[in-house]
C-alpha cells in the first residue's frame, strides 16, 4: 500500500495544531493551547491571531519530530479554511501555502466543522478502531456550533438541525461564567457535575420546533434564578455547587439528546456519533451509551484527544480530498461563517 503523508494545520480559533498522518493512521498530533485569554473570560481574536504567529512554527516542527519523518516526505499540506476567525484563519492558511510552496506539493482546503466529523476515521496503530459506516448521524458540539446532521459520504453533509442562538459549548461557558468558574467552563462543569444530583434544579427545556436547537432561554433563566437565590443566600453558589452543575449539565445534555433522538426516528438511521469540544462531556458520553444500550444505536464517541480543536482531524479530511485529488488553488481565502442548512459538498 502507498503512503501517504499529509500534514494537518489547524488555527480558527485560540488552538495551534499540527498534525501528520501516514494514511488514516496518526503519526503526532501536536496542540498549542493559548492561556492568555483566560483573563479575559473569552477568547481575544487579536490575542488570539498573535499567538497563532507565535506557535504555528514550534508546532509544526515538534509534529514533524514526533512523526519521525523529515518535511521533504510529506505529500501533500492541508489546513483549516473555515468557520472560525479570520485573524487566526489567515495564520494557518498563509504558513499551509508558503510551506507548500516551498515544498512544491500540493495544498487541501479543510472545513472545520466536516473534519470535527471526520476525526471518527483516524485509525489507531493497531488498526481497530471500529468506524462508522455511511450513513450515519453526527451531532457535532462546540463552542462556536451545535448542530446535527447526515454523513452520506466523507464530503456529502446535509445538516438537519442547528441552532438558532446559543451554540452548546456556550451554554455551558456562560453558565460556568455566571458561577464565576474560569473559562472555558465546560470541563469545570462536567467536573463539579460528578459528585453532584442532576435533578436538584430544574430549569425550562426550550420548545423549539424540529431538529434545530435554542440555548439563550436556559442561560437567561439560570441566571434569573441564582440572582433570586443570591439574595437571600449569598453564599448559594459555593455550597451547591457540584448541584447546580449537575443541573445545569442535565438540561444542556437533555437538550442535545432529545433533537438527537428525534433525528434518529425521522431518518431510520441509528448509526450515531457526536463530535466537538462538548463530546468530552461525561453526561452527553453516558447518554449515548444508555442509547446504545436501550435503543439498539451503535455509538461512535471521539478518542479525548480528538473532542477539542486538533490537526489531526484536518489530516484526515486531508487525506481523504487527497485521494479524490481535491487540491486548493493558491490563491484561497479563509471564510469566517458557519454551517447552513444545505449540503456540504
Ligand atoms: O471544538 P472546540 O475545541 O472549539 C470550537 O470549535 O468551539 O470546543 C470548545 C468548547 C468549549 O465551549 C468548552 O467549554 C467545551 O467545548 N468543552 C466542554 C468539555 N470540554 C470542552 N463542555 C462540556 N464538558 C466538557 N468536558
Ligand atoms: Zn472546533
Amino acid at each position: 500500500m502507498n503512503k501517504t503523508y499529509i500534514l494537518g494545520i489547524e488555527s480558527s480559533c485560540d488552538d495551534t495544531s499540527a498534525s501528520i498522518l501516514c494514511n488514516n493512521q496518526m503519526l503526532s498530533n501536536v496542540i498549542a493551547n493559548q492561556s492568555v485569554h483566560t483573563e479575559f473570560g473569552g477568547v481575544v481574536p487579536e490575542l488570539a491571531s498573535r499567538a497563532h504567529q507565535q506557535n504555528i512554527i514550534p508546532v509544526i516542527v515538534s509534529a514533524l519530530k514526533k512523526a519521525g519523518i523529515d518535511k521533504k516526505e510529506l505529500n501533500a499540506v492541508a489546513f483549516t479554511r473555515g468557520p472560525g476567525l479570520l485573524g487566526s484563519l489567515l495564520v494557518g492558511t498563509s504558513f499551509a501555502k508558503a510551506f507548500s510552496m516551498g515544498l512544491d506539493v500540493p495544498i487541501i482546503e479543510i472545513d472545520h466543522m466536516q473534519a470535527h466529523i471526520l476525526s471518527h476515521f483516524i485509525q489507531n496503530q493497531e488498526g481497530n478502531r471500529l468506524i462508522p459506516e455511511f450513513p450515519f448521524l453526527c451531532l457535532t458540539v462546540s463552542g462556536g456550533h451545535t448542530q446535527i446532521s447526515i454523513i452520506r459520504d466523507y464530503f456529502e453533509m446535509e445538516v438537519i438541525g442547528l441552532t438558532i442562538d446559543d451554540a452548546a459549548g456556550e451554554a455551558f461557558d456562560k453558565s460556568a461564567k455566571i458561577m464565576s468558574l474560569p473559562y472555558p467552563g465546560g470541563p469545570f462543569i462536567d467536573k463539579y457535575a460528578k459528585e453532584g444530583n442532576p435533578l436538584a434544579f430544574t430549569f425550562p427545556k426550550p420548545s423549539i420546533p424540529g431538529l434545530d436547537f435554542s440555548f439563550s432561554g436556559l442561560k437567561t433563566s439560570f441566571l434569573y434564578f441564582l440572582r433570586d437565590r443570591l439574595k437571600e443566600t449569598p453564599d448559594f453558589i459555593e455550597k451547591h455547587q457540584s448541584d447546580l452543575c449537575a443541573s445545569i449539565q442535565f438540561a444542556i445534555v437533555s437538550t442535545l439528546m432529545d433533537k438527537l433522538s428525534k433525528a434518529v426516528k425521522q431518518t431510520g438511521i441509528k448509526q450515531v456519533a457526536i463530535a466537538g469540544g462538548v463530546s468530552a462531556n461525561s453526561g452527553l458520553r453516558n447518554a449515548m451509551l444508555k442509547m446504545q444500550e436501550t435503543q439498539g444505536w451503535t455509538v461512535f464517541l471521539p478518542e479525548f484527544q480528538f473532542t477539542t480543536d486538533n490537526a489531526a482531524m484536518i489530516a484526515i479530511a486531508g487525506y481523504y480530498k487527497f485521494l479524490r485529488n481535491e487540491f486548493a488553488v493558491q490563491s484561497a481565502v479563509p471564510y469566517s461563517r458557519g454551517a447552513s442548512r444545505q449540503k456540504k459538498k
